[in-house]
């Protein structure tokens, strides 16, 4: 097979209909406080307090990008009692994860689908993921959140941050401006409430609407 090919097939960014992200890698984390008015670092620390990491967990970040958020996880936690896993569908994304993240031994990132994750069942103390349910239509989500139950232990905390229903007119400003500016359905969908809405059906034994954030972003906590 021509390297090329072989490239193309061994991504698995070309297996999904997910909105993949391959081609911002290397400015990702450039762009990334721009979208979110520089509260992603905010976001990053509500979500790591809300896992309530003891030091020795195993934790799975689905949809981790360029790793920013495993690599704090990871530095959370013990290292030598501890694994993080980050996994994105995007190589590119998780070749600047490896880079960023090469020292710390108990971070791993795989490149993955977030609807068919390479994991047994119950492989996860708990997970986090976010800002990447926008990026896949309503089935994907509803396959990414069996995966999550899947491969996270009962009793487990899930916890998802992303764009939501806005709940007043700037968060509406700023999330159809989103949809407008990229033309992505799957954010439409998100502002339509069909997140919360796969979230409810996917038989998690909790779900927590724990805050809203600029009038359309929301942080949910899932009990497996
Ligand atoms: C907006 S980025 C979020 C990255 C990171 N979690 C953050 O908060 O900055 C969304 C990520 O989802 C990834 N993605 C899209 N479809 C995917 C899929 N089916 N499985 C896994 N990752 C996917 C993209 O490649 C991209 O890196």
């Amino acid at each position: 097979m021509p390297v090329e090919s072989q490239e193309r097939s061994s991504n698995p960014a070309n297996q999904t209909s997910g909105r993949t992200l391959d081609h911002a890698a290397p400015v990702y984390d450039l762009l990334a406080p721009l979208m979110t008015f520089g509260l992603e670092r905010g976001y990053r620390r509500r979500a790591r307090a809300l896992l309530k990491l003891q030091g020795n967990e195993q934790v799975l970040d689905v949809g981790c990008g360029t790793g920013t958020l495993s690599r704090e996880i990871a530095r959370d936690l013990a290292p030598q009692r501890s694994k993080v896993v980050g996994v994105d569908a995007a190589a590119a994304m998780i070749d600047v994860a490896r880079r960023k993240g090469s020292a710390l031994a108990n971070l791993q990132f795989d490149a993955a689908l977030a609807e068919q994750l390479p994991y047994a069942e119950s492989s996860f103390d708990c997970a986090v993921s976010t800002f990447f349910f926008h990026h896949i239509e309503f089935a994907l989500k509803q396959r990414a959140l069996a995966e999550l139950r899947r491969t996270v232990k009962p009793g487990g905390r899930i916890v998802i941050v992303d764009v939501d229903t806005p709940s007043n007119a700037f968060g509406a400003l700023c999330a159809w401006s989103g949809y407008l500016l990229f033309r992505q359905e799957e954010i439409r969908e998100n502002i339509r409430g069909r997140l919360r809405e796969a979230i409810d059906g996917a038989g998690f034994a909790s779900v927590q609407r724990v805050s809203r954030h600029s009038g359309y972003i929301s942080i949910f906590l899932l009990h497996n």
